[in-house]
């Protein structure tokens, strides 16, 4: 008799266990993966960083540049960074999918409409970088970039 209702106990838990555990996966299935926010492209120069895209400084280490893509270059077209510091790259564009490609660095950033992407760079030289965009974009894709300044 008390084994029944151990029996019944033990798979009450399991059912409850089993829906926390459901609904958790659930719940992370809406969270874009990667820690990339959402945007409406539409707002993105009312939206921070956007409405006010360039270069500020974080902290004594750290500064972040607030760039927006579009059809056929990057906004601002002028970026100056100190060196060995850190910077993280915050991005998104306001039409279609672009890239935000440094030349001879790990930056190769897909610049998405909708969503906000980061990546976080240490220049460990001074000198110009070449920006260049890697998506097909449209009739003006192979003009698709710029120079970042390092300092
Ligand atoms: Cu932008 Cu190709």
């Amino acid at each position: 008799k008390y084994e029944k209702i151990w029996l019944v106990f033990g798979i009450l838990s399991l059912a409850i266990f089993l829906s926390i555990v459901g609904i958790t996966a659930f719940g992370q299935g809406h969270t874009p993966a990667g820690g990339m926010d959402t945007i409406d492209p539409e707002k993105v120069n009312e939206i921070a960083p956007f409405d006010n895209p360039g270069v500020r400084q974080i902290d004594k280490n750290t500064y972040e540049v607030a760039i927006v893509g579009m059809a056929f270059g990057y906004n601002p077209s002028n970026i100056r960074v100190p060196v060995g510091k850190e910077i993280i790259f915050t991005l998104t564009s306001t039409d279609v999918v672009h890239s935000f490609t440094i030349k001879d660095t790990k930056v190769n950033m897909m610049v998405v409409p909708g969503r906000i992407t980061h990546k976080s760079y240490t220049f460990d030289k001074p000198g110009k970088y070449l920006v260049l965009c890697n998506e097909y974009c449209g009739t003006g894709h192979h003009f698709m970039q710029t120079e970042i300044e390092v300092y």
